[in-house]
């Protein structure tokens, strides 16, 4: 670090990945000890070893908003700060907190140094044990409707199934949303052929990681949780068996043009 630099807050927003800490980044390791103080949710918070003299500021997973700020005072009064988040911090995570609150902060905050530092995100964790179901075009949707209106989420559902994205689902269930993932499999239901295939990863990169691979007409939502990641697949994902070895799923890279399908 320049010596200049020393006295000056900073703040910085890191992704520590699925949970295993071979997929926390290199860069990521070395922001978590340079840095004074830790913001975050409790169990994210947990996954960080203890540095002596480092302080620990943890809230409500629903607080996002609230730790974004109070960080953000922390570094105008000059300390080192980062804000920890699960998998990747720009995706469903704490960077666009940070920034919510930096656009309705005050505009002294806009002066101070913030970093991003990537993190392995659940699909792409959940991917890479599957096999390559995002090998084609893809997107992710959060079924969380506490930030957005229900209406939106079952529009953007149809709207991808219909153009033949695979959809990576996060927040597909908790305690306060029980019958979202419910709807969402009726709502795709009627875009996608009932074969079609999804996979559940639940607690991926943790001691308590589980899959499961099925078919959209199978799927039950209770066998998810508020850790499982859902990948849906498309007309043209598969899955390869390999003998006594787990089946592979896979979406191939090259699909038919509807022309040459027509002739
Ligand atoms: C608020 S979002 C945070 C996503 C996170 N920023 C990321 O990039 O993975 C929380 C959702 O991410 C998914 N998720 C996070 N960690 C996971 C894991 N280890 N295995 C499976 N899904 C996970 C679940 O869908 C969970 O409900």
């Amino acid at each position: 670090m320049n010596p200049s630099d020393a006295d000056r807050g900073s703040l910085t927003v890191i992704g520590l990945g699925p949970g295993d800490p071979a997929l926390l980044t290199g860069e990521a390791t070395r922001a978590l000890e340079e840095a004074e103080v830790l913001y975050g949710y409790g169990p994210y918070l947990a996954r960080v070893p203890m540095r002596e003299g480092q302080r620990r500021v943890e809230s409500d997973n629903r607080q996002e908003l609230e730790r974004a700020r109070a960080a953000w005072m922390d570094a105008a009064a000059g300390a080192r700060v980062a804000v920890v988040s699960g998998g990747d911090p720009g995706v469903f995570g704490m960077a666009a907190a940070v920034c919510e609150a930096l656009e309705t902060g005050p505009e002294s905050w806009r002066g101070i140094r913030l970093s991003i530092t990537p993190g392995v995100t659940a699909m792409l964790a959940l991917a890479a044990r599957l096999g390559a179901p995002l090998g084609h075009d893809f997107c992710a949707i959060s079924l969380s409707d506490n930030l957005k209106p229900w209406d939106v989420v079952e529009a953007r559902l149809r709207a991808v199934a219909s153009a033949g994205f695979v959809i990576a689902l996060y927040n597909p269930i908790s305690r306060h949303r029980p019958w979202q993932l419910g709807r969402a499999l009726v709502v795709l239901g009627e875009c996608l052929a009932p074969h079609t295939p999804v996979a559940l990863g639940q607690a991926i990169g943790r001691h308590n990681e589980s899959m499961e691979i099925t078919q959209l007409a199978q799927v039950r939502p209770e066998s998810a949780n508020m850790s499982t990641c859902v990948i849906i697949g498309t007309a043209e994902s598969r899955l390869l068996a390999r003998g006594d070895l787990p089946p592979l799923l896979y979406t191939p890279r090259s699909m038919p043009s509807p022309s040459t399908e027509r002739t």
